[in-house]
């Protein structure tokens, strides 16, 4: 399959210093939604070439190709099918999966010219884009560890220097959906990603992260930015227990306490 997106029609003309820390604070603390804030800081930064990873019914995608004129291109990634293994709420059938990306492509259809659907998980269309050739990524589909480390890992390429990689569920705690679903664990691994991609990540409003990607030659130490206060440590074990011991266990560790216990001071 050829390349869906090519380096060559790139436009690089939005300024790295639009995407200060001013812009981000002042856009933060205007925006009452998740949406309003992405469609904000897209229509400041007229960034052109933009993909979404997990898509769902579209609403997003229609929002940021209604609001944001200078979008060009808006890759829509989405397998839109039953995934083995993905234990998250969304993981619906494969036939309620269908009416989903039917109701994706009516409510984006206004857009079909700067639309691109590419249907598949992340790594089965990632080849598909080119290297380089991406403004901003919003990364919303799988949000476990295996989820957001691939999202981030495949898609890095893809975004220019001083691009951005954003996303949804930077979830303070891992147990977004509960104990009976996998965590979510965006936070903290994109901060940890980033700051091996040497770049800054924004912790902003409504649980998103913006990783801000260095520029060409300019490889700062990285930065994780919290404009919301809300992040606990970046240490799993504040909110991982190691797993409670078996009864056996807890049996021989009761009883060699109370020997222990009763044993003579030397
Ligand atoms: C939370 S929904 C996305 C919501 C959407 N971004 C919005 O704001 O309206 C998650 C989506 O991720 C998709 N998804 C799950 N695993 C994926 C993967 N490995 N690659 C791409 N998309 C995936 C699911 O099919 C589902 O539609």
């Amino acid at each position: 399959m050829p390349p869906i997106v090519r380096h060559e029609h790139v436009t690089h003309d939005s300024s790295a210093a639009a995407l200060s820390r001013e812009l981000l604070t002042q856009t933060a603390a205007e925006s009452t939604s998740r949406t309003q804030l992405w469609t904000s800081f897209l229509a400041a930064t007229k960034l052109a070439r933009v993909a979404e990873v997990g898509v769902w019914k579209g609403d997003f995608a229609a929002a940021m190709l209604a609001e944001c004129p200078a979008i060009d291109t808006y890759l829509m990634i989405d397998p839109w099918r039953h995934l083995e293994g993905w234990n998250k709420p969304a993981n619906v059938s494969t036939d309620t999966f269908e009416a989903i990306r039917a109701e994706a492509m009516a409510k984006t259809e206004f857009a079909a010219p700067r639309r691109k659907v590419l249907r598949g998980t992340t790594l089965d269309v990632v080849d598909a884009i080119d290297d380089g050739s991406l403004d901003f990524a919003y990364i919303d589909g799988d949000h476990t560890l295996r989820g957001i480390v691939t999202d981030l890992v495949a898609m890095r390429p893809k975004i220019r220097a001083g691009g951005c990689l954003a996303g949804d569920d930077f979830c303070p705690n891992v147990w977004q959906h509960g104990a009976e679903y996998e965590p979510t664990l965006v936070f903290p691994v994109a901060v940890d990603v980033a700051l091996a991609m040497r770049a800054t990540i924004y912790a902003l409003p409504f649980n998103q992260f913006l990783i801000v990607l260095p520029n060409e030659g300019d490889a700062g130490p990285g930065a994780f930015i919290d404009l919301v206060g809300a992040y606990p440590s970046l240490d799993l074990s504040a909110q991982v227990r190691p797993p409670r011991p078996g009864l056996g266990q807890r049996v021989r560790d009761a009883l060699s306490a109370v020997r222990g216990g009763a044993r003579p001071h030397a």
